[in-house]
């Protein structure tokens, strides 16, 4: 859909302040500035990022209310501004993080950073705004008090228990101390191998200027969002192209998840059948382009755990652009990201006692080389079925559903080895070492990550990596319908654990420390998959619904 004259009327100029339109008609106060927008029944959210040049609030869900990334204070108070109304905020005064006293923002950035409780950096910003509003109202909060209030955000990539860290030292200790010395260079590499694109580290990345494509398009960019017919809505502002495309937001089913392929028949000790999962990362996709000019990247800083690979919206930019002579900005909502993000391949498998078995997968290529260097006893099937698109780019796809297989059988396998309960796996692509052991509360993980450059990073994507295989086995799942459309759409939906869910990690490094350095989060994911459904009793389907024993485990 072209855009209106109207849209076209309402591009703003090079200033990332928009100038108000004619007849703007709502006031308020923002970061401690006026603002004049249109009445035209626009979130605060939008109105913040199109008319008040804010950056600091991203759009991870909107308007689902899920993510807590677009959240602000509101006369103090912690709102998501994706679900409110901005004309319920006329007259009020709304602060977003770059407006919070720049000693406490400072001296968050940097305990942030210090603690490792930042990776891609989109879901900080709402985090610390939410954080520091329970400061200010509760001065003697606990950490229970925070898990509660990060019940209403979204991490993928950290695993909550380094964001808490940070709470704790803003709080008591010394932020810039703890930072002092940390060479973010040598941070930045460490980072950019766990997540396989650039990733840098710093206070700035804390603060969510991370370059995120949505943040850094150009003022006068026109915006295209899916119209749900396989083409783009396009207009001046979010908030038109999102009234243009016309959808109804999407919601969650109640019908319940199940495994897509059934386990082949055999004699076999273990089987396991997965669902369908979400990568749920944060940053939704986003590109943008000048007519002629180079999209940027949806992964600006992080790779989404491999989903973003073959992301379709830098093609899409650029065409768009081409077609419009304007710059033009393309995006995703989380809803899109549901239905046509690239989806971990559900697999079925069963194993013998020497190893010996097959493993189905959701046709997907790239994974053959990887599964038979973990479990060189497994035969690969590939299975067309309907539902989202899949890639082998997923963090350890194939692999680590082999290596939990073998892990459940104690298989002989170069890659994979259980001790005493303990489960050790080398990646078979980076060669990274971890052994995870689950016991009553806490999650044990050794890593053998060769040169270590950033400690702190190593241990942040360590439990990052805890926290999502925890999730997957246990929890997530997304509902497909039999004609393979994505039923469950919403972040709550996700079955993403929560802080208060999360089990203590220790991570202990390992190893001479020697060169080169080595990506190790990818074999946390598959032993902590591991060891977590060894501890269960191997269940044969995942999610199996339970979280971690009451009790110390030695499945060995
Ligand atoms: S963008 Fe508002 S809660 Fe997700
Ligand atoms: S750091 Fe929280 S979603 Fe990436």
């Amino acid at each position: 859909m072209a855009p209106t004259k109207d849209d076209m009327d309402a591009a703003p100029t090079d200033d990332p302040n928009r100038p108000a339109p004619d007849g703007a008609a709502l006031e308020l106060t923002v970061d401690g500035r006026p603002l004049r927008v249109p009445d035209d029944g626009s979130t605060l959210l939008e109105v913040l990022r199109t008319y008040a040049g804010v950056r600091a609030a991203k759009d991870g869900c909107a308007p689902q209310g899920q993510c807590g990334c677009c959240t602000v204070l509101v006369d103090g108070q912690a709102r998501v501004s994706c679900v409110t109304p901005v004309r319920r905020v006329a007259g009020r005064t709304v602060t977003t993080l770059d407006g919070l006293d720049p000693e406490v923002r400072h001296r968050w950035a940097a305990a942030v950073t210090a603690c490792g409780g930042s990776q891609c950096g989109v879901c900080t910003p709402g985090i610390v705004t939410r954080l520091v509003a329970l400061d200010d109202k509760k001065p003697q909060a606990t950490t229970a008090d925070v898990d509660r209030a990060l019940a209403a955000h979204l991490c993928r990539c950290t695993g909550w228990q380094t964001v808490v860290e940070a709470w704790e030292l803003q709080r008591d200790g010394d932020p810039l101390v703890a930072l002092a010395g940390r060479d973010l260079a040598a941070a930045t590499a460490r980072a950019t191998l766990e997540c396989g694109v650039p990733q840098d580290v710093g206070p700035e990345v804390s603060l969510g200027r991370a370059g995120f494509a949505a943040d850094t398009a150009p003022a006068d960019a026109l915006v295209a969002v899916p119209d749900g017919q396989g083409g783009w809505a396009v207009a001046g502002t979010v908030h038109a192209a999102r009234q243009a495309a016309g959808k109804v937001q999407g919601r969650r089913t109640t019908e319940p998840a199940s495994p897509p392929l059934q386990v082949p028949d055999g004699d076999w000790v273990a089987t396991l059948a997965t669902c369908w999962v979400e990568a749920a990362y944060v940053e939704t996709d986003a590109s943008w382009c000048e007519p002629g000019g180079q999209p940027a990247s949806p992964a600006a800083n992080g790779g989404a755990f491999g989903a973003k690979r073959g992301s379709v919206l830098p093609a899409a930019a650029r065409a768009l652009a081409d077609e419009h002579g304007r710059p033009v900005l393309a995006l995703w909502s989380r809803e899109d990201v549901a239905r046509q993000g690239f989806k971990r391949p559900p697999v079925a498998g069963g194993i013998g006692a020497d190893g010996t078995g097959v493993l189905r997968l959701v046709a997907v290529e790239g994974v053959e080389a990887a599964v038979a260097a973990v479990a060189p006893g497994l035969q690969l099937e590939m299975v067309e079925v309907p539902g989202p698109p899949v890639s082998s780019a997923v963090r350890a796809a194939g692999w680590a559903e082999a290596a939990a297989l073998v892990a459940a059988v104690g298989a002989p396998s170069d890659c994979v080895s259980v001790d005493d309960g303990a489960v050790t796996v080398v990646d078979p692509v980076h060669g990274g070492r971890a052994t995870v052991r689950v016991a009553a509360g806490t999650v044990q993980v050794e890593v053998d990550a060769g040169e270590v450059l950033d400690a702190v990073v190593v241990r942040s994507y360590c439990i990052g990596a805890v926290h999502m295989a925890l999730g997957w086995v246990t929890s997530e799942s997304l509902t497909v319908t039999a004609d393979g459309e994505v039923a469950d759409l919403t972040v709550r939906s996700f079955g993403v654990l929560r802080a208060a869910d999360m089990p203590h990690v220790e991570v202990h490094v390992v190893g001479d420390g020697a060169p080169p350095a080595r990506r190790v989060s990818d074999a946390v994911f598959a032993a902590t998959a591991a060891a977590v459904w060894r501890a269960q009793g191997c269940p044969p389907v995942w999610p199996t619904g339970t979280l971690l024993p009451a009790s110390p485990v030695d499945a060995g």
